[in-house]
């Protein structure tokens, strides 16, 4: 437990924080402030624990593991899918070992118990009669599957989903994410607290020096003003190809009481760029529903570490790992239509091109940033104007710290 001095400590870091400024340097050197991210953060928002393609058949299981937990995401009886702790009922031991797999129920290793794929008992040997079995299951775990999309909470009282759902189902369900399956993940280990990762991928302010390859189609570095026409030129389009442009920013201060955060944005690329490709043509079967490219790309939060981006053919995932204080990991999952046969329909190449090479240069400027946070004469500068959603993520962050 952390101690009454440790809470005052953040407290007073929080109450400390000069709005409109990067954050202080104990918030990314203390190991105080990082034992506060897991427990207000990472063991209590939802977490994208993996996609319903990954286990489509009843017995399919993969493990979801952060920091020293493992949970397992089983698809059950009925096509319910399950998250049970892999922490077995008799001395603790992990049940399940494999990172993924096919079972019919799973036995621990140590003295076999085992569990029936909802994680009720099956069999303990040897246990005494008077023991209730119906109370010695593996531990459920809170899981949502939205849009395919499987979530997992550690927390004991998770927040709900019902308002996301209300408003993101519609607009996410032409996309047809739920018919996707994952042409390719890779993980970038990041030499930086985990913050700094995600207040690189919330601005683009940085777009244009590090990322030449990214802001030949994309227009997310320019302001305001120059992409309002871009993105009025393209909701024709949009409407024509089935893609939502509706606007959602329920992150922080605006989060409905009880959700996850969320978020919606649709903008444009520009002319000549159908999707993120690196000449501007088309990557992938189109998704879902869609009958036509709006030259679009979807900014999507589903809670706010996990960002998505949603282009006509292919979708993006971004998963914000912890390690420990000082190193992360940056997951980056490509969706692409379930039926899109990679080297006939799609070149993983060339999928991957764009994000790889952008994800690539930010892993250095944001170890480059990490570095200087850390010397003695870093001291927090203004944000400007593009920064705006870093400063919104701040803000959600110090929110959470205040009130957790
Ligand atoms: S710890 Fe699992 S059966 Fe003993
Ligand atoms: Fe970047």
């Amino acid at each position: 437990m952390e101690s009454t001095e440790h809470s005052c400590e953040i407290a007073a870091l929080v109450a400390a924080h000069r709005k409109g400024y990067a954050l202080a340097q104990p918030f990314y050197l203390s190991d105080t402030v990082f034992a506060r991210d897991l427990q207000a953060f990472f063991f209590q928002e939802w977490q994208l624990a993996g996609h319903i393609s990954e286990i489509p058949q009843e017995g399919d299981y993969l493990l979801f593991e952060m920091m020293n937990e493992s949970i397992i995401i089983v698809r059950g009886k009925n096509n319910a899918i399950h998250a049970l702790a892999n922490v077995c009922r008799h001395r603790g031991s992990r049940v399940c070992i494999e990172p993924r797999g096919n079972t019919k129920r799973f036995t621990c290793p140590y003295h076999a118990w085992a569990f029936n794929l909802d994680g009720s008992l099956f069999n303990a040997r040897m246990l005494d009669a008077d023991h209730d079995r119906s109370k010695l299951g593996l531990k459920p775990v809170a899981v949502e599957v939205f849009q395919g999309l499987i979530y997992v909470s550690l927390s004991p009282s998770p927040t709900s989903f019902e308002r996301l759902r209300a408003d993101l189902d519609p607009i996410l369900a032409p996309f047809g994410l739920a018919r996707t399956k994952i042409a390719y993940r890779e993980s970038y280990p990041v030499r930086a607290n985990w913050k700094l990762l995600v207040e690189n991928y919330n601005e683009c302010y940085h777009c244009t020096a590090a990322h030449p390859e990214f802001a030949r189609s994309h227009a997310t570095h320019m302001d305001a003003a120059r992409v309002a026409p871009l993105n009025a030129q393209m909701q024709a389009r949009s409407k024509a190809a089935g893609a939502s442009t509706a606007y959602f920013d329920c992150i922080g201060a605006k989060r409905p009481s009880g959700s996850p955060d969320y978020a919606y944005n649709r903008y444009s690329l520009f002319d000549g760029f159908l999707t993120g490709s690196e000449d501007g043509t088309p990557l992938a079967p189109l998704l879902g529903d869609l009958t036509a490219y709006d030259s679009g790309a979807s900014d999507v939060y589903v809670g706010i570490l996990n960002p998505m981006l949603v282009y006509c053919d292919h979708a993006l995932i971004y998963r914000f790992v912890p390690i420990d204080k000082d190193t992360s990991v940056q997951e980056i999952i490509w969706l692409v239509h379930e039926d899109a046969q990679e080297g006939t329909d799609y070149d993983l190449d060339r999928l991957k091109w764009l994000w790889d090479v952008t994800t690539v240069a930010d892993k250095r400027i944001i170890e480059k940033n990490q570095e200087g946070v850390n010397s003695r004469f870093y001291e927090p500068g203004p944000f400007v104007g593009m920064e705006a959603y870093t400063q919104r993520f701040i803000e959600a962050y110090l929110a959470t710290l205040a009130t957790s």
